[in-house]
């Protein structure tokens, strides 16, 4: 039996009262993502174990589903919107202009993790279109200057509340 690490002990603790039956998986595997941010290949072991399912079928489930990640999140995530409204508003090129500056393809993440973008849906704050969330926070009203900046000093791990209340004062907003 190979040598338990701490981080396995630790999975097995988080796992123990899912029972062993395949049922459970999606739960087990939102547990170890909303726990970690993400799905290790050694979370997946330890599910398998758990559930007495094989590794390849846990596999399975983390891929097939587009909410498991399978590699660590980044420190920032930048969620684009991809609703109507900004559309209109040139999320788009807002898109590429902030992908062009952080060197990364969308659902990507920099080489040292710093930061990623995803694509998100409207969530009928529109009146704040073209909008990105970084992290939970609204940043509305962008144009691609100011994207460009937001990039510029997530990737740099620089204070980015500038570039923020620059976007709230342009836009009369800041509630
Ligand atoms: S379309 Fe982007 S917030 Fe509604």
């Amino acid at each position: 039996m190979p040598l338990e690490t701490e981080a396995t002990a630790e999975l097995r603790a988080l796992l123990a009262d899912i029972k062993p039956d395949a049922t459970d998986l999606l739960g087990a595997l939102h547990r170890v993502q909303h726990h970690y941010g993400y799905v290790s290949a050694e979370a997946m072991r330890v599910i398998a174990e758990q559930l007495r399912v094989s590794v390849a079928h846990v596999y399975g489930a983390t891929t097939y589903y587009a909410d498991f990640r399978t590699t660590p999140p980044p420190r920032t995530n930048i969620g684009w919107c991809s609703g109507p409204a900004c559309r209109l508003r040139n999320s788009v090129g807002i898109r590429d202009a902030m992908l062009a500056t952080l060197g990364i393809a969308m659902g990507g993440q920099t080489n040292d993790g710093m930061v990623g973008v995803t694509q998100m849906q409207c969530n009928g704050s529109c009146e704040q279109a073209p909008q990105v969330w970084v992290g939970e926070a609204v940043v509305g009203r962008l144009n691609a200057a100011r994207a460009i900046r937001l990039a510029r000093a997530l990737r740099d791990g620089a204070d980015t509340s500038s570039v923020i209340s620059e976007t709230a004062s342009t836009n009369g907003g800041g509630h």
